[in-house]
């Protein structure tokens, strides 16, 4: 590790966040051969560093995307692509699934004739008025049993309330393409996308019947990264899933879904400085040069549970590694098993940072946050 690893440091600084972008070809290559019926909408929000879409837009990945900033993230790569074919490829590369979007976004977006999800009639009528050349998709609210990021609090509309949406959707001129869930992020209970795809099914086949030509089932993200060995594989689920909806819909139905993490989480590793240590009711804090503000900030927002490896060899302990900032929130982690002999000037190492890390980060206290650094894979230099 250190070999490797060094000369990095030596060149760049820390914190350094190493992005390997042989690993997000890999991910999205094993997302798409174990899901060959599934179109792959790279969720954005999960790691935004353009050099990803890039990426990933050279691998034929399409994208799920929350904000016009987003929107126009990905869109500058299929602007260029001749005018007839525009319309087509800005639905078949771009879906919009935020469920609430504000008025002057819909208006700015109007002309693209996007894809959308929604979820109430508030946003019906939003989307009447603003954006009526879009595609609609209705979210649908899901169990999201044990998943390390709940969703259904906040999005989805009740099962029993989706006839009536469509029906108002259809009554006011607009078309609903499809239904959408979202099982919550770090989905470890696969019990749960079959019970998504049960109720998803039973209303699509409801809408069809009434007359309504839906077309398409957007199965969300959700799907786990393997951060440990207790992740259940994402083989097994892809199995599942492709049996459920073998079993539940159509032939000709289109299936499309919107992972983030488990495309960039393990594609990325962030090197970190110890700047200073002390003693504090008997146990080490180690305080290093990045936190919970910057690269660290899916402790918060992602409970996300953070790996931290030394280079060097020692007598370990139970210690605190803490941010760099003046709040003492800015806690990573009170309990990381690491050597009690490192000293300031020392390096940490945490691995599986891709995703929900560097995309929530912010500038607090006047710190700048990680350097960005690209693994580029064979033949291509750092
Ligand atoms: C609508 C939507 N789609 C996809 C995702 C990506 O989820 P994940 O990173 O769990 O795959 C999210 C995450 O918040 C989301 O809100």
């Amino acid at each position: 590790m250190n070999d490797r690893l060094y000369p990095l440091i030596e060149k760049h600084g820390t914190p350094l966040f190493i992005l390997d972008h042989k690993k997000i070809r890999e991910n999205y290559r094993i997302f798409k051969t174990c899901l060959p019926r599934v179109q792959c909408y790279y969720a954005v929000k999960a790691n935004a560093h353009p050099e990803i879409i890039k990426t990933l837009f050279k691998e034929g990945s399409s994208f799920d995307v929350a904000s016009y900033n987003e929107f126009m993230q990905v869109y500058r790569f299929i602007k260029n692509y001749e005018e007839g074919d525009k319309d087509f490829f800005v639905w078949d590369k771009i879906i919009f699934s935020n469920t609430v979007k504000d008025r002057e976004t819909l208006r700015k977006i109007r002309r693209y004739k996007p894809l959308v999800t929604f979820d109430n009639m508030e946003e019906l009528k939003k989307i009447k008025a603003c954006c009526d050349t879009a595609g609609l998709v209705l979210r649908l609210k899901v169990p999201d049993i044990g998943s390390q990021v709940e969703m259904r609090s906040k999005f989805g509309a009740e099962p029993g309330d989706a006839e009536r949406l469509i029906a108002r959707a259809f009554d006011e001129g607009l078309k609903v393409e499809g239904l959408s869930f979202h099982c919550g992020s770090q989905c470890t209970h696969f019990d749960n996308y079959s019970l998504a795809l049960t109720i998803v099914a039973g209303v699509f086949q409801t809408a069809r019947k009434k007359g309504y030509d839906l077309n398409i089932v957007d199965i969300g993200g959700g799907f786990p990264a393997p951060y440990d060995g207790q992740v259940p594989e994402f083989e097994k689920l892809a199995e599942l899933i492709n049996t459920e909806c073998e079993r539940l819909l159509p032939t000709d139905v289109e299936i499309i879904a919107e992972p983030g993490r488990f495309i960039v989480a393990t594609a990325a590793s962030l090197i970190t400085e110890i700047i200073g240590k002390a003693r504090r009711d008997g146990k080490i804090f180690y305080y290093i040069n990045d936190g919970v503000y910057h690269t660290f900030s899916g402790v918060v927002y992602d409970h996300w549970i953070p790996n931290f490896h030394a280079f060097k060899h020692g007598r370990t302990e139970i210690c605190a590694v803490v941010g760099p900032t003046c709040d003492s929130f800015d806690k990573i982690t009170l309990s990381a098993q690491l050597p009690a002999n490192l000293k300031v000037g020392d390096y940490l190492y945490t691995e599986n940072i891709g995703a929900y890390s560097i995309a929530s980060s912010t500038k607090f206290n006047g710190f700048d946050g990680a350097r960005v650094v690209h693994d580029r894979g064979p033949n291509r230099s750092v």
